[in-house]
């Protein structure tokens, strides 16, 4: 033991927790890459989690354990994401420190920066860089990220309830970037003033992550998301959520290319044209959200001038047409993406289990890839 094994390899499990699903991904570690080994995903009762947050923790341990049953994942220890209001990501300049003195600092100075009190929060950092300013002062950029303490033990909970040790939490969002792009030292660097958008949409969450050169430097979480879209619907054509819900997967948005394709072959024109509008209205929120947060980053940040690439991934991110929407609205190249489009393998046992969820996929592969670390 504690040898170092050529030619082993290391498996890790990521544990994504959500407001539908809760998914399960191995990933090993191979000489010449990562493959999926394993995958599931099970649904969670209705209010069992809300808001990314864990409140029924009961529930979530038994479709935890429901997952474990029906996948072929084996193995207790897992990474968990946690992605919600109480999870809070910044970054910030504090004047250069070793690092040892900034782990003390940082629960000084924290403070100025989060919205909850320190006492309530778990504090983690990663040194980003340091630099000069004009005025020859040694500053130092750090990402930090904070958690709310009563949040984290409700996932610790209902991991542990479920039989499961908690190896490792990670902010979600993070998991996603590494799922795309790869760690920081794995990349190529991007060009000079320019950034990456990782937009990843879920049922009832989207994360608008910035990654410049491989780290992500800023993150919001907004409650426009793939609910939102079919609440829409519901509410135009006063319809339960599930009938909603499938309209929107089979009529999504119309198409703006000028193509004369027919969304739903079959269907009242008229119908499909309530539906278009409703979504559409919601899609046109759903860019100047986007928009802002972009645009906000843009005015922190002196560096970058422009984000001209924008990943999208997430189950949600397969509403027809959005992409081209997104594309039109933020003047950006928008491309759809998922971790197995060339990152990441796929067994031929785990092929069937992830079947067509390869965009709802991406948060645990990136939390199983971020276990694998350690
Ligand atoms: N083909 C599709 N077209 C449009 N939307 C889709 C499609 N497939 C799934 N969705 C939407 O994706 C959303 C579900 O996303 P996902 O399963 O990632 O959510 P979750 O992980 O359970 O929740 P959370 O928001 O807490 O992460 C739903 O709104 C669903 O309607
Ligand atoms: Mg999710």
């Amino acid at each position: 033991m504690g040898s170092l094994s050529i030619g082993s390899s290391q498996t890790s499990i990521g544990l994504d927790i959500g407001t539908g699903h809760v998914r399960v991904a191995q990933v090993k570690s191979t000489g010449s890459g990562f493959v999926l080994t394993g995958y599931g995903s099970v649904t969670v009762p209705m209010g069992a989690v809300a808001d990314g947050e864990i409140v029924d923790t009961g529930a979530v341990s038994a479709a935890i354990k429901d997952l474990w049953r029906h996948s072929k994942v084996r193995g207790k220890n897992v990474s968990v994401g946690v992605s919600n209001q109480r999870v809070i990501v910044r970054l910030i300049d504090l004047p250069f420190m070793e690092r040892g003195e900034l782990q003390s600092a940082i629960q000084y100075q924290a403070q100025d920066y989060i919205p909850m009190a320190v006492e309530d929060s778990i504090l983690d950092f990663q040194i980003i860089g340091d630099y000069m300013t004009s005025a020859d002062e040694h500053m130092m950029e750090v990402l930090l990220v904070a958690a709310h303490r009563e949040m984290i033990a409700n996932a610790v909970s209902a991991v542990e309830g479920a039989g499961l040790k908690l190896d490792q939490i990670d902010v979600s969002s993070f998991a996603v970037v590494r799922a795309l792009m790869g760690e920081s030292d794995q990349i190529l660097p991007d060009d000079e003033g320019q950034a990456t958008a990782i937009i990843h949409i879920s049922s009832g969450l989207t994360n608008i992550t910035v990654v410049e050169r491989g780290v992500p430097r800023f993150n919001r979480i907004s409650s426009l998301a793939g609910s939102t879209f079919t609440q829409a619907i519901a509410n135009v054509l006063n319809v339960g959520f599930d009938e909603a819900d499938d309209l929107k997967r089979r009529i999504g948005l119309p198409d703006i290319s000028g193509g004369a394709e027919d969304a739903a072959p079959g269907m009242d024109p008229e119908y499909v044209a309530v539906v278009h509008e409703s979504i559409e209205r919601e899609a046109n929120k759903f860019i100047a959200e986007v928009r802002r947060s972009l645009d906000y980053y843009l005015t922190q940040t002196s560096q970058v001038r422009s984000i001209q690439r924008i990943f999208l991934t997430g189950s949600g991110s397969q509403l027809r047409n959005l992409a081209a929407y997104l594309e039109k609205g933020l003047q950006a190249q928008v491309l759809v993406a998922d971790p197995f489009d060339g990152r990441v393998q796929i067994s031929s046992g785990a092929q069937q289990a992830l079947g067509a969820d390869k965009m709802g996929a991406v948060t645990a592969v990136g939390l199983a890839l971020g276990g694998l670390r350690s």
